[in-house]
């Protein structure tokens, strides 16, 4: 009858979607080596940027050949043959059409691959937030006024405690040990050395008596200057020491104390910005060593041990 519905005969070549493992990717190992890759890239941000670089490259190789056993079934299917239209199907007036349909096959497909990527997008988004957003707000530098430069005499120390952010209070008192230098090139020098010691993070002591303490009010709070005349500087905790540059000369510490940059504004010393140093060559306003991002006590800044870290042979 014209008006019944007419079907196309279904031949047996229809029937390989039954199988619902048909089109699922083989198992690869592909995918966990492309996460391992990933995750030398995010501890390469932190710890040094050539374990990133190889985190890179592994991932770009690693997630090809992942792509490559992926696509495998697709590349390697032949030519598919010319496909005769099915005779259009005649539908009563009113009746709806019968919906397209899909092999199950497909649908857990696509859904593994969905879901793999919401679980890698959960993971992955916030330690990446956590490891590269700090590159891009900056370090939090104390952009503190440490008062008059006549208050630190030429070639004397003074072991000067501050309020680094007078809002957050006194859990920011931090402790430099400061010494000015005199002239170099007409421009005033300084020697600023953070006091935590590069070993666990101990605060380190100056070698020497310590004088009367002072208090100097500056425009952005009270800071506490107390003379010393050190011939180094010491940590109580596991037995660091180091010499008057700050220099590392026995115990577990892993690099030269940190220095502060400074500047002057207006006749007072303002404190910059923390650096890691690995060695100091020379004295006073003759110092020479290379700056390093600041980082963290016991990490490594120069040399194999830079990128072995938290492995120290
Ligand atoms: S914390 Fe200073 S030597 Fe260990």
């Amino acid at each position: 009858m014209a008006d019944e519905l007419e079907r196309p005969e279904e031949s047996s070549e229809t029937h390989e979607h039954d199988d619902p493992g048909a089109h699922l990717p083989p198992p690869t190992i592909w995918p966990f080596a492309f996460a391992g890759a990933v995750a030398l890239i995010l501890v390469g941000l932190i710890v040094s940027t050539w374990a990133s670089a190889i985190g890179i490259v592994l991932a770009v190789i690693f997630g090809f050949l992942w792509i490559r056993d992926v696509t495998r079934d697709v590349r390697a299917a032949p030519e598919p043959e010319p496909v005769v239209a099915p005779p259009a199907l005649t539908v009563e007036e009113g009746e709806l059409s019968e919906p397209e349909r899909y092999p199950r096959s497909k649908f857990l497909e696509g859904a593994t691959l969905g879901l793999g990527a919401v679980i890698g997008g959960i993971v992955t988004v916030p330690v990446l937030g956590f490891a590269v957003a700090p590159a891009f707000v900056g370090q939090e530098s104390p952009d503190v006024d440490l008062g008059p430069m006549d208050n630190y005499p030429e070639g004397e120390w003074r072991i000067t405690t501050f309020t680094a952010d007078p809002e957050k209070g006194d859990v920011t008192r931090r402790t430099a040990f400061i010494r000015y230098n005199g002239l170099k090139d007409e421009v005033p020098s300084y020697t600023i050395l953070f006091n935590r010691c590069v070993h666990l993070g101990c605060p380190t002591q100056p070698q020497g008596r310590p004088g009367d303490e002072v208090q100097v009010e500056t425009s952005k709070a009270t800071v506490t200057l107390i003379p010393t005349e050190p011939s180094g500087f010491g940590c109580p905790c596991h037995g660091g020491a180091y010499d008057i540059e700050g220099n590392r000369t026995a115990g577990p510490p892993v690099r030269a104390l940190d220095r502060f940059e400074y500047s002057i504004i207006d006749g007072s010393l303002w404190l910059g910005e923390l650096y890691a140093v690995a060695e100091v060559e020379g004295q006073g306003a003759d110092a020479v060593a290379v700056r390093y991002r600041a980082t963290d006590p016991g990490v490594h800044v120069d040399g194999l041990e830079q990128y072995l870290y938290p492995i120290t042979p």
